[in-house]
Protein backbone atom coordinates (compact mmCIF):
# COMPACT_ATOMS: atom_id res chain seq x y z
CA UNK A 1 0.00 0.00 0.00
CA UNK A 2 1.19 3.25 -0.89
CA UNK A 3 0.96 6.33 1.71
CA UNK A 4 -0.17 9.37 0.72
CA UNK A 5 1.21 12.66 1.90
CA UNK A 6 -2.10 13.46 2.77
CA UNK A 7 -3.30 12.15 6.57
CA UNK A 8 -6.83 13.03 8.11
CA UNK A 9 -7.19 14.52 11.59
CA UNK A 10 -9.98 13.30 13.00
CA UNK A 11 -11.23 16.02 16.07
CA UNK A 12 -13.95 15.77 18.16
CA UNK A 13 -16.25 18.34 20.04
CA UNK A 14 -15.84 17.17 23.68
CA UNK A 15 -12.30 18.17 24.05
CA UNK A 16 -10.41 14.73 23.39
CA UNK A 17 -7.12 14.79 21.66
CA UNK A 18 -7.38 15.12 18.05
CA UNK A 19 -5.65 11.94 16.26
CA UNK A 20 -3.81 12.10 12.92
CA UNK A 21 -4.55 9.43 10.22
CA UNK A 22 -2.47 7.87 7.21
CA UNK A 23 -4.05 7.87 3.99
CA UNK A 24 -3.00 5.10 1.46
CA UNK A 25 -3.30 5.33 -1.93
CA UNK A 26 -4.97 2.90 -4.88
CA UNK A 27 -3.58 2.19 -8.42
CA UNK A 28 -6.84 3.77 -9.25
CA UNK A 29 -9.96 4.67 -7.43
CA UNK A 30 -10.51 6.21 -3.93
CA UNK A 31 -7.94 6.41 -1.35
CA UNK A 32 -8.69 4.79 1.86
CA UNK A 33 -7.97 6.19 6.00
CA UNK A 34 -6.11 4.34 7.81
CA UNK A 35 -8.40 3.35 11.29
CA UNK A 36 -6.91 0.79 12.38
CA UNK A 37 -5.27 2.67 15.53
CA UNK A 38 -8.58 4.00 16.12
CA UNK A 39 -9.74 2.19 19.12
CA UNK A 40 -6.42 1.90 21.13
CA UNK A 41 -5.78 5.56 20.93
CA UNK A 42 -9.61 6.81 21.19
CA UNK A 43 -11.68 3.90 22.66
CA UNK A 44 -13.97 4.47 19.89
CA UNK A 45 -14.90 2.31 16.68
CA UNK A 46 -16.24 3.51 13.49
CA UNK A 47 -19.90 2.34 12.59
CA UNK A 48 -20.65 1.48 9.55
CA UNK A 49 -23.37 -1.28 8.77
CA UNK A 50 -23.26 -2.85 5.13
CA UNK A 51 -19.92 -1.20 4.79
CA UNK A 52 -21.07 1.55 2.84
CA UNK A 53 -17.73 3.82 3.44
CA UNK A 54 -15.44 0.65 4.71
CA UNK A 55 -12.82 -0.84 2.28
CA UNK A 56 -11.97 -4.31 3.93
CA UNK A 57 -9.12 -5.42 2.33
CA UNK A 58 -6.36 -4.37 -0.41
CA UNK A 59 -6.54 -6.30 -3.34
CA UNK A 60 -4.77 -6.51 -6.77
CA UNK A 61 -7.37 -8.40 -8.78
CA UNK A 62 -11.08 -6.74 -9.78
CA UNK A 63 -11.51 -2.93 -10.08
CA UNK A 64 -15.27 -1.26 -10.46
CA UNK A 65 -15.49 2.33 -11.20
CA UNK A 66 -19.08 2.26 -10.27
CA UNK A 67 -19.92 5.70 -11.42
CA UNK A 68 -18.23 5.01 -14.99
CA UNK A 69 -19.45 1.80 -15.45
CA UNK A 70 -15.94 0.08 -15.83
CA UNK A 71 -15.30 -3.31 -14.58
CA UNK A 72 -11.30 -4.31 -15.10
CA UNK A 73 -10.08 -8.03 -14.07
CA UNK A 74 -6.56 -7.55 -13.17
CA UNK A 75 -6.83 -4.31 -15.28
CA UNK A 76 -8.56 -5.84 -18.33
CA UNK A 77 -11.48 -4.55 -19.46
CA UNK A 78 -14.38 -6.66 -19.33
CA UNK A 79 -15.53 -5.61 -22.81
CA UNK A 80 -12.14 -7.15 -23.54
CA UNK A 81 -11.99 -10.11 -21.85
CA UNK A 82 -15.35 -11.39 -22.89
CA UNK A 83 -14.59 -11.10 -26.62
CA UNK A 84 -11.11 -11.82 -26.70
CA UNK A 85 -10.79 -14.64 -23.86
CA UNK A 86 -12.42 -17.45 -22.90
CA UNK A 87 -13.38 -18.47 -19.37
CA UNK A 88 -10.37 -20.78 -18.37
CA UNK A 89 -8.50 -17.98 -19.68
CA UNK A 90 -9.96 -15.44 -17.27
CA UNK A 91 -9.94 -18.31 -14.65
CA UNK A 92 -5.93 -18.22 -15.05
CA UNK A 93 -5.30 -14.58 -14.86
CA UNK A 94 -7.73 -13.98 -11.87
CA UNK A 95 -5.93 -16.72 -10.06
CA UNK A 96 -2.52 -16.01 -11.31
CA UNK A 97 -2.52 -12.62 -12.39
CA UNK A 98 -1.77 -12.52 -15.93
CA UNK A 99 -3.45 -13.93 -18.83
CA UNK A 100 -1.74 -16.96 -20.22
CA UNK A 101 0.66 -17.99 -22.49
CA UNK A 102 0.29 -20.49 -25.75
CA UNK A 103 1.67 -23.03 -23.28
CA UNK A 104 0.43 -21.48 -20.16
CA UNK A 105 -2.98 -22.35 -21.54
CA UNK A 106 -2.52 -25.40 -22.92
CA UNK A 107 -1.07 -26.35 -19.89
CA UNK A 108 -4.08 -24.76 -17.56
CA UNK A 109 -6.68 -26.00 -20.02
CA UNK A 110 -5.46 -29.71 -19.22
CA UNK A 111 -4.89 -29.40 -15.72
CA UNK A 112 -8.83 -27.97 -15.52
CA UNK A 113 -10.29 -30.53 -17.70
CA UNK A 114 -8.54 -33.59 -15.70
CA UNK A 115 -10.16 -32.95 -12.42
CA UNK A 116 -13.59 -32.78 -13.82
CA UNK A 117 -14.84 -35.58 -12.46
CA UNK A 118 -16.13 -35.69 -8.66
CA UNK A 119 -15.36 -38.71 -6.97
CA UNK A 120 -17.88 -41.42 -7.07
CA UNK A 121 -19.05 -41.61 -4.05
CA UNK A 122 -20.58 -38.15 -4.81
CA UNK A 123 -23.63 -39.53 -6.09
CA UNK A 124 -24.70 -41.18 -3.29
CA UNK A 125 -24.33 -38.07 -0.99
CA UNK A 126 -26.23 -36.84 -3.65
CA UNK A 127 -28.91 -39.25 -3.06
CA UNK A 128 -29.96 -38.28 0.08
CA UNK A 129 -31.17 -35.06 -1.13
CA UNK A 130 -34.99 -34.47 -1.91
CA UNK A 131 -35.99 -34.58 -5.64
CA UNK A 132 -37.63 -31.28 -5.46
CA UNK A 133 -35.16 -29.32 -3.09
CA UNK A 134 -33.96 -26.00 -4.51
CA UNK A 135 -30.16 -26.41 -6.82
CA UNK A 136 -28.71 -23.89 -4.40
CA UNK A 137 -29.76 -26.04 -1.38
CA UNK A 138 -28.18 -28.41 -2.96
CA UNK A 139 -25.00 -27.38 -4.30
CA UNK A 140 -23.95 -25.76 -0.89
CA UNK A 141 -24.43 -29.28 0.54
CA UNK A 142 -21.92 -30.60 -2.25
CA UNK A 143 -19.30 -28.19 -2.47
CA UNK A 144 -19.06 -27.54 1.27
CA UNK A 145 -19.34 -31.73 1.45
CA UNK A 146 -16.04 -31.64 -0.74
CA UNK A 147 -13.87 -31.28 2.29
CA UNK A 148 -15.14 -34.71 3.36
CA UNK A 149 -13.87 -35.84 -0.18
CA UNK A 150 -10.48 -34.15 -0.91
CA UNK A 151 -8.90 -34.41 2.23
CA UNK A 152 -5.73 -34.21 0.95
CA UNK A 153 -6.37 -30.50 -0.31
CA UNK A 154 -8.05 -28.85 3.06
CA UNK A 155 -4.63 -27.22 4.85
CA UNK A 156 -5.76 -23.03 3.59
CA UNK A 157 -2.00 -22.58 4.98
CA UNK A 158 -0.05 -24.64 2.35
CA UNK A 159 0.42 -23.22 -0.74
CA UNK A 160 -0.12 -26.64 -2.82
CA UNK A 161 -3.30 -27.47 -1.28
CA UNK A 162 -4.59 -23.98 -1.89
CA UNK A 163 -3.43 -24.48 -5.34
CA UNK A 164 -5.10 -27.93 -5.88
CA UNK A 165 -8.36 -27.07 -3.99
CA UNK A 166 -8.68 -24.34 -6.54
CA UNK A 167 -8.35 -26.34 -10.19
CA UNK A 168 -10.39 -29.12 -8.27
CA UNK A 169 -13.18 -26.36 -6.92
CA UNK A 170 -13.06 -24.70 -10.65
CA UNK A 171 -12.97 -28.05 -12.56
CA UNK A 172 -15.78 -30.11 -10.52
CA UNK A 173 -18.49 -27.13 -9.98
CA UNK A 174 -19.63 -27.65 -13.47
CA UNK A 175 -20.28 -30.94 -12.53
CA UNK A 176 -22.03 -30.60 -9.30
CA UNK A 177 -24.71 -28.32 -10.64
CA UNK A 178 -25.11 -30.31 -13.72
CA UNK A 179 -25.18 -33.38 -11.14
CA UNK A 180 -28.08 -31.31 -9.13
CA UNK A 181 -29.80 -30.47 -12.30
CA UNK A 182 -30.04 -34.01 -13.39
CA UNK A 183 -30.73 -35.13 -10.10
CA UNK A 184 -33.75 -33.21 -9.53
CA UNK A 185 -35.48 -34.12 -13.49
CA UNK A 186 -34.76 -37.96 -12.55
CA UNK A 187 -32.06 -38.26 -15.02
CA UNK A 188 -29.04 -40.14 -15.42
CA UNK A 189 -25.81 -38.14 -14.29
CA UNK A 190 -23.53 -37.37 -17.56
CA UNK A 191 -19.81 -38.15 -17.10
CA UNK A 192 -17.57 -35.41 -18.21
CA UNK A 193 -15.84 -35.32 -21.27
CA UNK A 194 -12.10 -33.85 -21.86
CA UNK A 195 -12.42 -33.21 -25.61
CA UNK A 196 -14.93 -30.82 -24.61
CA UNK A 197 -14.27 -26.94 -23.87
CA UNK A 198 -15.18 -25.86 -20.42
CA UNK A 199 -18.55 -24.46 -21.22
CA UNK A 200 -19.67 -27.28 -23.82
CA UNK A 201 -18.01 -30.01 -21.42
CA UNK A 202 -21.34 -28.18 -18.91
CA UNK A 203 -23.47 -28.05 -21.32
CA UNK A 204 -23.59 -31.91 -22.47
CA UNK A 205 -23.30 -32.58 -18.93
CA UNK A 206 -26.60 -30.85 -18.55
CA UNK A 207 -28.86 -31.53 -22.07
CA UNK A 208 -27.20 -34.67 -23.32
CA UNK A 209 -28.92 -38.11 -21.82
CA UNK A 210 -28.31 -41.86 -22.27
CA UNK A 211 -30.24 -42.17 -25.39
CA UNK A 212 -29.19 -39.11 -27.09
CA UNK A 213 -25.92 -36.97 -28.11
CA UNK A 214 -26.08 -33.47 -27.28
CA UNK A 215 -24.65 -31.30 -30.06
CA UNK A 216 -23.74 -28.46 -28.56
CA UNK A 217 -24.50 -24.92 -30.32
CA UNK A 218 -21.19 -22.72 -31.09
CA UNK A 219 -23.32 -19.76 -30.85
CA UNK A 220 -24.78 -21.34 -27.55
CA UNK A 221 -21.58 -22.82 -25.73
CA UNK A 222 -20.33 -19.14 -26.75
CA UNK A 223 -23.57 -17.09 -24.30
CA UNK A 224 -22.33 -19.58 -21.20
CA UNK A 225 -18.78 -19.13 -21.62
CA UNK A 226 -19.67 -15.18 -21.98
CA UNK A 227 -21.82 -15.44 -18.98
CA UNK A 228 -19.23 -17.31 -17.03
CA UNK A 229 -16.47 -14.50 -17.81
CA UNK A 230 -19.21 -11.92 -16.62
CA UNK A 231 -19.55 -13.60 -13.42
CA UNK A 232 -16.20 -14.50 -12.56
CA UNK A 233 -15.02 -11.66 -10.19
CA UNK A 234 -16.66 -8.43 -8.71
CA UNK A 235 -14.56 -7.39 -6.20
CA UNK A 236 -15.54 -7.39 -2.74
CA UNK A 237 -19.14 -8.12 -2.71
CA UNK A 238 -21.54 -9.89 -0.35
CA UNK A 239 -20.57 -13.12 -0.97
CA UNK A 240 -16.85 -12.89 -1.50
CA UNK A 241 -16.14 -11.06 1.46
CA UNK A 242 -18.22 -14.23 3.50
CA UNK A 243 -15.80 -16.09 1.29
CA UNK A 244 -13.43 -14.08 3.14
CA UNK A 245 -14.35 -13.88 6.45
CA UNK A 246 -14.96 -17.49 6.63
CA UNK A 247 -11.97 -18.01 5.64
CA UNK A 248 -10.28 -15.85 7.62
CA UNK A 249 -10.73 -18.61 10.52
CA UNK A 250 -8.41 -20.96 8.79
CA UNK A 251 -11.23 -23.21 7.85
CA UNK A 252 -10.68 -25.05 4.39
CA UNK A 253 -11.26 -23.76 0.91
CA UNK A 254 -13.93 -25.87 0.36
CA UNK A 255 -15.88 -24.77 3.39
CA UNK A 256 -15.06 -21.53 2.75
CA UNK A 257 -16.34 -21.52 -0.74
CA UNK A 258 -19.87 -23.59 -0.01
CA UNK A 259 -20.11 -20.01 2.39
CA UNK A 260 -19.96 -17.90 -0.56
CA UNK A 261 -22.59 -20.00 -2.54
CA UNK A 262 -24.69 -19.91 0.75
CA UNK A 263 -24.53 -16.43 0.51
CA UNK A 264 -24.78 -16.12 -2.74
CA UNK A 265 -28.14 -17.52 -3.23
CA UNK A 266 -29.96 -14.48 -1.70
CA UNK A 267 -32.34 -12.76 -4.05
CA UNK A 268 -30.23 -9.05 -3.17
CA UNK A 269 -27.35 -10.94 -4.55
CA UNK A 270 -27.10 -14.11 -7.23
CA UNK A 271 -30.63 -14.94 -6.44
CA UNK A 272 -31.16 -11.88 -8.07
CA UNK A 273 -31.52 -13.27 -11.78
CA UNK A 274 -34.11 -15.84 -10.51
CA UNK A 275 -36.00 -13.46 -9.10
CA UNK A 276 -35.81 -11.02 -12.15
CA UNK A 277 -36.91 -13.23 -14.44
CA UNK A 278 -39.88 -14.41 -12.18
CA UNK A 279 -40.90 -10.89 -12.30
CA UNK A 280 -40.95 -10.49 -16.01
CA UNK A 281 -42.94 -14.09 -16.06
CA UNK A 282 -45.72 -12.44 -13.70
CA UNK A 283 -45.58 -9.21 -15.39
CA UNK A 284 -46.36 -11.15 -18.99
CA UNK A 285 -49.30 -13.55 -17.02
CA UNK A 286 -50.95 -10.22 -16.17
CA UNK A 287 -50.89 -8.90 -19.07
CA UNK A 288 -47.66 -7.92 -20.16
CA UNK A 289 -46.30 -4.79 -22.13
CA UNK A 290 -49.20 -2.21 -21.01
CA UNK A 291 -49.10 -3.90 -17.23
CA UNK A 292 -45.75 -2.23 -16.96
CA UNK A 293 -46.85 1.17 -16.21
CA UNK A 294 -49.24 -0.32 -13.19
CA UNK A 295 -46.14 -2.53 -11.88
CA UNK A 296 -43.55 0.77 -12.32
CA UNK A 297 -46.27 2.53 -9.79
CA UNK A 298 -46.11 -0.68 -7.12
CA UNK A 299 -41.94 -0.37 -7.15
CA UNK A 300 -41.92 3.23 -6.71
CA UNK A 301 -44.89 2.92 -3.19
CA UNK A 302 -42.41 2.06 -0.57
CA UNK A 303 -45.11 0.47 1.21
CA UNK A 304 -45.63 -2.16 -1.48
CA UNK A 305 -42.30 -3.28 -0.95
CA UNK A 306 -42.22 -4.56 -5.15
CA UNK A 307 -38.55 -3.86 -6.59
CA UNK A 308 -37.41 -3.84 -10.10
CA UNK A 309 -35.17 -7.16 -9.85
CA UNK A 310 -31.95 -6.84 -11.99
CA UNK A 311 -31.93 -2.94 -11.28
CA UNK A 312 -30.07 -1.58 -9.18
CA UNK A 313 -26.54 -1.58 -7.69
CA UNK A 314 -24.83 -0.89 -4.57
CA UNK A 315 -21.29 0.06 -6.42
CA UNK A 316 -22.65 0.92 -9.93
CA UNK A 317 -24.10 4.03 -10.67
CA UNK A 318 -24.13 3.91 -14.34
CA UNK A 319 -25.41 1.13 -16.43
CA UNK A 320 -23.53 -2.03 -15.70
CA UNK A 321 -20.98 -2.92 -18.05
CA UNK A 322 -21.83 -6.79 -17.87
CA UNK A 323 -25.30 -5.96 -18.56
CA UNK A 324 -24.48 -3.95 -21.75
CA UNK A 325 -22.62 -7.22 -22.97
CA UNK A 326 -25.15 -9.47 -21.51
CA UNK A 327 -28.13 -7.83 -24.22
CA UNK A 328 -25.91 -8.32 -26.79
CA UNK A 329 -25.37 -12.48 -26.11
CA UNK A 330 -29.64 -12.14 -25.51
CA UNK A 331 -29.98 -11.03 -29.45
CA UNK A 332 -26.91 -13.20 -30.75
CA UNK A 333 -28.78 -16.53 -28.60
CA UNK A 334 -32.24 -15.21 -29.53
CA UNK A 335 -31.39 -15.07 -33.48
CA UNK A 336 -29.62 -18.35 -33.12
CA UNK A 337 -32.64 -20.00 -32.18
CA UNK A 338 -34.96 -17.97 -34.19
CA UNK A 339 -36.22 -16.13 -30.83
CA UNK A 340 -36.59 -12.54 -32.04
CA UNK A 341 -39.72 -12.03 -30.90
CA UNK A 342 -39.76 -13.87 -27.70
CA UNK A 343 -41.98 -11.98 -25.59
CA UNK A 344 -40.15 -11.78 -22.69
CA UNK A 345 -37.48 -10.55 -24.45
CA UNK A 346 -39.46 -7.78 -25.56
CA UNK A 347 -40.95 -7.46 -22.31
CA UNK A 348 -37.80 -6.59 -20.92
CA UNK A 349 -36.53 -4.07 -23.24
CA UNK A 350 -39.81 -2.08 -22.87
CA UNK A 351 -39.25 -2.28 -18.64
CA UNK A 352 -35.80 -1.29 -19.01
CA UNK A 353 -36.85 1.83 -21.35
CA UNK A 354 -39.73 2.83 -19.32
CA UNK A 355 -37.93 2.81 -16.12
CA UNK A 356 -34.56 4.26 -17.64
CA UNK A 357 -36.85 7.41 -18.29
CA UNK A 358 -38.88 7.40 -15.15
CA UNK A 359 -37.58 9.92 -12.64
CA UNK A 360 -37.58 7.61 -9.75
CA UNK A 361 -34.87 5.92 -11.37
CA UNK A 362 -32.99 8.07 -13.09
CA UNK A 363 -32.49 10.12 -9.71
CA UNK A 364 -31.87 7.16 -7.90
CA UNK A 365 -28.84 6.40 -10.81
CA UNK A 366 -30.46 3.01 -10.43
CA UNK A 367 -29.85 1.00 -14.28
CA UNK A 368 -30.09 -2.78 -15.00
CA UNK A 369 -27.25 -4.89 -13.92
CA UNK A 370 -25.97 -8.21 -15.70
CA UNK A 371 -29.33 -9.94 -13.65
CA UNK A 372 -31.75 -8.22 -16.07
CA UNK A 373 -30.68 -9.78 -19.38
CA UNK A 374 -28.63 -12.98 -17.97
CA UNK A 375 -32.30 -14.76 -17.21
CA UNK A 376 -33.56 -14.37 -20.69
CA UNK A 377 -30.20 -16.03 -22.25
CA UNK A 378 -29.92 -19.31 -19.74
CA UNK A 379 -33.89 -19.17 -20.09
CA UNK A 380 -33.35 -19.52 -24.32
CA UNK A 381 -30.64 -22.07 -23.62
CA UNK A 382 -33.07 -24.38 -21.43
CA UNK A 383 -31.40 -23.70 -18.38
CA UNK A 384 -34.06 -23.96 -16.09
CA UNK A 385 -35.05 -20.64 -13.47
CA UNK A 386 -33.96 -22.49 -10.34
CA UNK A 387 -30.60 -23.36 -11.67
CA UNK A 388 -29.74 -19.45 -12.40
CA UNK A 389 -28.31 -18.97 -9.57
CA UNK A 390 -25.81 -21.85 -9.15
CA UNK A 391 -24.90 -21.17 -12.87
CA UNK A 392 -23.39 -18.16 -11.47
CA UNK A 393 -22.07 -20.03 -8.00
CA UNK A 394 -20.08 -22.09 -10.79
CA UNK A 395 -19.21 -18.93 -12.68
CA UNK A 396 -17.70 -16.72 -9.16
CA UNK A 397 -16.15 -19.62 -8.20
CA UNK A 398 -13.02 -18.54 -9.69
CA UNK A 399 -13.11 -15.23 -7.93
CA UNK A 400 -13.81 -16.14 -4.72
CA UNK A 401 -10.58 -18.44 -5.07
CA UNK A 402 -8.65 -15.60 -6.16
CA UNK A 403 -9.91 -13.42 -3.58
CA UNK A 404 -9.32 -16.08 -0.57
CA UNK A 405 -6.43 -17.07 -1.90
CA UNK A 406 -4.69 -13.43 -1.98
CA UNK A 407 -6.23 -12.77 1.52
CA UNK A 408 -4.12 -15.54 3.20
CA UNK A 409 -1.07 -14.90 1.34
CA UNK A 410 -1.39 -10.83 2.50
CA UNK A 411 1.02 -10.55 5.71
CA UNK A 412 -1.59 -8.14 7.24
CA UNK A 413 -4.23 -11.07 7.03
CA UNK A 414 -5.90 -11.58 10.52
CA UNK A 415 -9.64 -12.98 11.26
CA UNK A 416 -12.06 -10.91 10.63
CA UNK A 417 -13.83 -9.08 13.67
CA UNK A 418 -16.22 -6.80 13.25
CA UNK A 419 -17.29 -4.88 16.10
CA UNK A 420 -20.25 -3.09 17.13
CA UNK A 421 -22.30 -0.15 18.82
CA UNK A 422 -24.29 -2.33 21.78
CA UNK A 423 -27.85 -0.74 21.90
CA UNK A 424 -29.32 -3.31 24.15
CA UNK A 425 -29.94 -3.77 27.93
CA UNK A 426 -26.95 -2.69 30.85
CA UNK A 427 -26.32 -5.36 33.38
CA UNK A 428 -29.34 -6.37 35.00
CA UNK A 429 -30.51 -9.50 37.69
CA UNK A 430 -32.42 -12.34 36.67
CA UNK A 431 -36.25 -12.36 38.44
CA UNK A 432 -37.42 -15.61 39.71
CA UNK A 433 -40.26 -17.03 36.94
CA UNK A 434 -43.07 -15.82 39.21
CA UNK A 435 -42.19 -12.18 39.38
CA UNK A 436 -41.70 -11.65 35.54
CA UNK A 437 -44.00 -9.80 33.89
N1 LIG B 1 -36.21 -1.21 -7.43
C1 LIG B 1 -36.75 -0.14 -6.82
N2 LIG B 1 -36.09 0.70 -6.01
C2 LIG B 1 -34.80 0.44 -5.80
C3 LIG B 1 -34.16 -0.65 -6.39
C4 LIG B 1 -34.90 -1.49 -7.24
N3 LIG B 1 -34.34 -2.55 -7.83
N4 LIG B 1 -32.86 -0.66 -6.00
C5 LIG B 1 -32.71 0.39 -5.17
N5 LIG B 1 -33.88 1.06 -5.06
C6 LIG B 1 -34.12 2.31 -4.32
C7 LIG B 1 -34.13 2.05 -2.81
O1 LIG B 1 -35.44 1.77 -2.36
C8 LIG B 1 -33.60 3.37 -2.29
O2 LIG B 1 -34.65 4.32 -2.38
P1 LIG B 1 -34.77 5.51 -1.28
O3 LIG B 1 -33.51 6.31 -1.42
O4 LIG B 1 -36.00 6.24 -1.67
O5 LIG B 1 -34.88 4.81 0.05
C9 LIG B 1 -32.56 3.78 -3.34
O6 LIG B 1 -33.00 3.16 -4.56
C10 LIG B 1 -31.15 3.34 -3.01
O7 LIG B 1 -31.14 1.93 -2.88
P2 LIG B 1 -30.45 1.11 -1.70
O8 LIG B 1 -31.33 -0.04 -1.34
O9 LIG B 1 -30.03 2.05 -0.63
O10 LIG B 1 -29.16 0.61 -2.45
P3 LIG B 1 -28.26 -0.57 -2.00
O11 LIG B 1 -26.91 -0.25 -2.50
O12 LIG B 1 -28.39 -0.85 -0.54
O13 LIG B 1 -28.88 -1.83 -2.77
C11 LIG B 1 -29.27 -3.54 -4.34
C12 LIG B 1 -28.37 -2.36 -3.94
C13 LIG B 1 -28.61 -4.28 -5.52
C14 LIG B 1 -29.43 -4.53 -3.18
C15 LIG B 1 -30.65 -2.99 -4.76
O14 LIG B 1 -30.50 -2.08 -5.83
C16 LIG B 1 -31.62 -4.10 -5.13
O15 LIG B 1 -32.21 -4.72 -4.25
N6 LIG B 1 -31.80 -4.38 -6.47
C17 LIG B 1 -32.64 -5.44 -6.91
C18 LIG B 1 -31.93 -6.76 -6.72
C19 LIG B 1 -30.87 -6.98 -7.77
O16 LIG B 1 -31.10 -6.80 -8.96
N7 LIG B 1 -29.69 -7.43 -7.31
C20 LIG B 1 -28.60 -7.80 -8.18
C21 LIG B 1 -27.38 -7.01 -7.96
S1 LIG B 1 -26.23 -7.30 -9.32
C22 LIG B 1 -25.68 -8.88 -9.12
C23 LIG B 1 -24.63 -9.01 -8.11
O17 LIG B 1 -23.55 -8.41 -8.29
O18 LIG B 1 -24.89 -9.74 -7.12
Amino acid sequence: MTPSNVKATLSFSDGSPAMELPIYRGSVGPDVIDIRKLYAQTGRFTYDPGFLSTAACNSTITYIDGDKGELLYRGYPIEELATQCDFLDVCHLLLYGELPNAKQQKAFDSLVTHHTMVHEQMQFFLRGFRRDAHPMAVLTGLVGALSAFYHDSTDINNPKHREIAAIRLIAKMPTLVAMAYKYGMGQPFIYPRNELSYAANFMRMMFATPCEEYVPNDVLVRAIDRIFILHADHEQNASTSTVRLCGSSGTNPFAAIAAGVACLWGPAHGGANEAALSMLMEIQRSGGVEKIGEFIKQVKDKNAGVKLMGFGHRVYKNYDPRAKLMRETCHEVLDALGLHDDPLFKLAMSLEKIALEDDYFVSRKLYPNVDFYSGIVQRAIGVPVSLFTAVFALARTVGWIAQLNEMIGDPEYKIGRPRQLYVGATRRDIKPIAQRP
